[in-house]
């Protein structure tokens, strides 16, 4: 298949519609799959009413059916109908973080393909704040069903690139607005038990951010996504973004990284480093990638899959990875980086865990 290609400056005003825009979003009401940007990362969109079109998207992506897809809309009315018996914490999220970097999991209603929501009695929904996303999904007037326009499997695309090195010839289209903002995926939070919220997946939108919007407890527990547990939502399970070689979390000083370093390299290993603006003339590695800045872990965040990909061209053997304080949205960034290197740690000082 010939996959579409258009460029669509996402500087613009608010929600015009460009000629791009109104041919991509023929295509989505045509039951075709369209890929385009979000402010966290591109998302491969298709017509959430159609099995046909919802089936599209699996295909592409090679993604497993059980694993529910979120549902992005451009207008607070669409959220009526697609769910019922709204939680008035999920109302208090909705007017304080769309548009914006969070997925609601609320009660379906009927009329969704079944594929789109795995089977679940739920639906995650979520309103992008990116101006050529919502102008898409206005101009398509659907509810637009979109996980990350990656194989399953790989780390999510934040450029048209990344979409083009996974997707090319697969999908009918992509809209090029430049790099995503975020970087990492919209945080999923269950908000079907009035009075409390569960997050299901971290993401942009922090634990802190959601106490004090609502003043209701949010629980977080790493231990859901353990594969022992049945995860709530269930693409935690799978493994994710992991680069083709193997991916060590380092937890110790930049001289105790080095020194992995030097082992590996003694041995003929071709050794990778992913560091941070702060540390990057510490290490002597192959292949030294800077991801962001220590003191910015959103800027980690936003350059994070980008860095990943980057690690499989370059052909390392091994890669040794800083790690990150796990607060703020250092959680989301932690746990795709613990997804990325299946939990792999080495820790110079053992005794602190
Ligand atoms: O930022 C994002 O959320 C991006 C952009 C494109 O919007 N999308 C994204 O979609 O990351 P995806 O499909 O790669 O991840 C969706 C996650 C999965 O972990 C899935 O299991 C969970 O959300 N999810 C979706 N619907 C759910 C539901 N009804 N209940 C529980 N988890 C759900
Ligand atoms: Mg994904």
């Amino acid at each position: 298949m010939e996959t579409k290609y258009w460029i669509v400056d996402s500087h613009v005003e608010k929600e015009q519609v460009y000629p791009q825009i109104k041919e991509a979003s023929d295509l989505l009401k045509q039951n075709k799959v369209v890929a385009f940007p979000t402010e966290t990362v591109y998302g491969l969109g298709a017509n959430a009413w159609s099995d046909e079109a919802v089936q599209k998207v699996f295909q592409a992506k090679g993604r497993p059916s059980d694993n529910p897809l979120i549902v992005h809309i451009a207008s607070r009315n669409q959220v009526e109908s697609l769910a019922v018996d709204i939680s008035e914490v999920a109302k208090k999220c909705m007017d304080a973080f769309w548009p914006g970097p969070l997925t609601i999991v609320m009660k379906r209603k009927e009329g969704l393909s079944n594929a789109v929501t795995a089977g679940l009695s739920t639906v995650g929904i979520r309103m992008p704040d990116h101006p050529i996303a919502l102008a898409l999904i206005k101009e398509a007037n659907l509810p637009i069903a979109a996980p990350s326009a990656n194989i399953s499997g790989k780390p999510s695309p934040t450029s048209a690139a990344h979409v083009k090195e996974d997707l090319d010839g697969k999908i009918a289209g992509i809209v090029d607005g430049g790099a995503t903002g975020v970087g990492v995926e919209s945080t999923v939070i269950d908000c079907t038990t009035e009075g409390q919220i569960v997050i299901l997946r971290p993401g942009g939108i922090t634990k802190e951010q959601l106490e004090n919007v609502t003043g209701v407890d949010v629980l977080f527990d790493d231990a859901l996504f353990t594969e022992k547990k049945q995860p709530k939502a269930p693409g935690m399970k799978y493994t994710h973004y992991a680069p083709n070689a193997p991916l060590y979390l380092v937890e110790g000083s930049p001289a105790f990284l080095q020194s992995l370093v030097d082992e590996k390299r003694k041995k003929g290993l071709k050794v990778g480093v992913l560091t941070t603006a702060e540390r990057k003339e510490m290490y002597q590695a192959d292949t030294l990638f800077t991801c962001g800045y220590r003191n910015d872990l959103a800027s980690v965040n936003h350059h994070l899959y980008d860095v990943l990909r980057k690690f499989n061209h370059a052909h390392v053997d091994i890669i040794f990875s800083e790690t990150f304080p796990k607060q703020g949205v250092g959680v989301a960034l932690m746990n795709r980086l613990e997804k990325a290197a299946g939990k792999k740690y080495i820790r110079e000082h053992e005794e602190e865990h």
